[in-house]
């Protein structure tokens, strides 16, 4: 998929480059993203709203990936950008992106990350909560600006997904509950708090989310209370967030349908709606992370040792695990793999691959057909672009991998490998001497 294909070599190449060359040049691990599929992704998006002449912003939202390189280019692409913190804020502003073009999240944001959007002037703020409210009308006073502002909804639907990243039910820690007056009640609160200019509202149903019944259901629930609203307090939102959720195909398994069908399944039913309740047509806003990198990424490792359990099971273990991808440890999460230098061999083996961690919980996949692997073949472990990275950790004190950017048949460095240094950079010894 992408613009990944198999050269002469027999060997995988992504955005014309030879994997195995990448794998040399950059060490292992190493994530490879495709440039060009991450463009593609993007574009997607936005012409399916520009057909329909719908006033839109798709953001990105960066916790799926986000670095310096890739935040510019979703700048290059014309993209929002959706932030869920200080760190991907900072590293917003450290890519110059347009300050406009940001949105910020988060169910706890502190008053230091406020403190830093509101004297940026970033595009708007995802109020979630009460308390941040009154942090809100607190800060806007003591800086004298007025704040865009989106309020979390909580629909109360329940997307089709893995039980960990539900967020759009009734029991959910994130939002203000449609059902229960909480949403009502925190609409008046933003209404009489002159530093918060209420721009509309938003909600977010779910991850990796295969149908559209749930875009529909939370857009005729969010419409009902929208007409509700207007007729008793007089409020219409300009703007609808949808969030994000657009699933994607890691085995084949899934069967997800394409990002451009979720969107006009939304802009239908919100043409639909606006036209029964007679609500006029809000912005939509979309917040798609893991479908626009998702299967833009792809980690290279290196095999290294194997064990034999007769009868039951081939382990083969690679140099990475789950501190560069935590996703099949904490949601059993499945993938596909190749071994980039050898695409065309025969595959005469089913393996489980290992992680170099140490705990038995550290498999990246399990009873995976390759051709018989031996030490130093590059395994390639695809559709790691989303929550790969940016979930990584140094457990067992392993350096974070390089990220290498690809497109037209050039290779860029967009983030340096970490070193032993980088470690224990933060480390300061302890001094007993110093000790009251
Ligand atoms: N908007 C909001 C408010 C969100 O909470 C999320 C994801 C998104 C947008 C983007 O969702 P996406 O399009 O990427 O599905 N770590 C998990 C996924 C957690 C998603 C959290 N929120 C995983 O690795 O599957």
């Amino acid at each position: 998929h992408g613009t990944s294909r198999i050269n002469e070599q027999g060997h995988l190449e992504i955005g014309g480059v030879d994997a195995v060359k990448l794998g040399k040049e950059f060490g292992t691990p190493l994530y490879v993203y495709d440039v060009a599929l991450i463009r593609q992704r993007a574009r997607g998006f936005k012409e399916t709203f520009e057909k329909h002449n719908i006033k839109a912003q798709v953001a990105y939202a960066s916790k799926a990936f986000s670095t310096v390189a890739m935040v510019q280019v979703v700048d290059q692409e014309g993209l929002s950008l959706d932030v869920v913190s200080g760190g991907e804020l900072y590293t917003a502003l450290a890519a110059n992106f347009p300050k406009e073009r940001i949105h910020f999240h988060g169910n706890n944001k502190s008053r230091a990350e406020l403190e830093m959007a509101i004297k940026e002037d970033i595009g708007c703020i995802v109020v979630d909560n009460f308390y941040e409210i009154a942090l809100l009308q607190e800060l806007t006073e003591q800086y004298r600006k007025t704040m865009p502002v989106l309020l979390r909804l909580t629909p109360g639907i329940e997307a089709h997904t893995h039980d960990y990243i539900l967020t759009g039910q009734e029991d959910s820690k994130f939002g203000f509950d449609l059902q229960n007056g909480q949403a009502d009640e925190a609409i008046k609160a933003v209404m009489e708090t002159s530093g918060i200019n209420l721009l509309g509202i938003h909600c977010h149903i779910g991850s990796q989310i295969f149908e559209t019944t749930g875009f529909v259901m939370a857009t005729q629930k969010l419409f009902s209370k929208m007409k509700e609203w207007k007729e008793t307090i007089g409020y219409v939102p300009e703007v609808l967030n949808l969030g994000g959720g657009f699933g994607i195909r890691y085995t084949e398994e899934d069967q997800p349908i394409p990002v451009s069908e979720y969107v006009e399944v939304i802009i239908e039913e919100v043409k639909k709606q606006s036209a029964q309740l007679d609500v006029p047509i809000p912005e939509i806003w979309i917040e798609p992370g893991r479908s626009l990198v998702g299967d833009a990424g792809t980690t290279l490792y290196s095999v290294g040792s194997r064990k034999h359990v007769p009868n039951i099971r081939e382990y083969v273990a690679i140099d990475g695990g789950m501190n560069d991808n935590i996703r099949p440890a904490l949601y059993q999460a499945k993938y596909e793999a190749a071994l980039a230098n050898r695409m065309n061999d025969v595959k005469d083996e089913l393996v489980s691959i290992a992680g170099k961690c140490c705990e038995s919980g550290d498999m990246l996949m399990w009873d995976l057909s390759l051709p018989t692997a031996r030490p130093g073949d590059i395994l390639a472990m695809f559709c790691t672009g989303a929550y790969g990275y940016s979930m990584a950790s140094q457990y067992n004190r392993l350096p974070k991998p390089a990220v290498v950017f690809v497109e037209d048949g050039d290779a860029q460095l967009v983030v340096q490998r970490e070193t032993y240094e980088d470690i224990i950079k933060n480390d300061l010894k302890y001094n007993v001497a110093l000790k009251k």
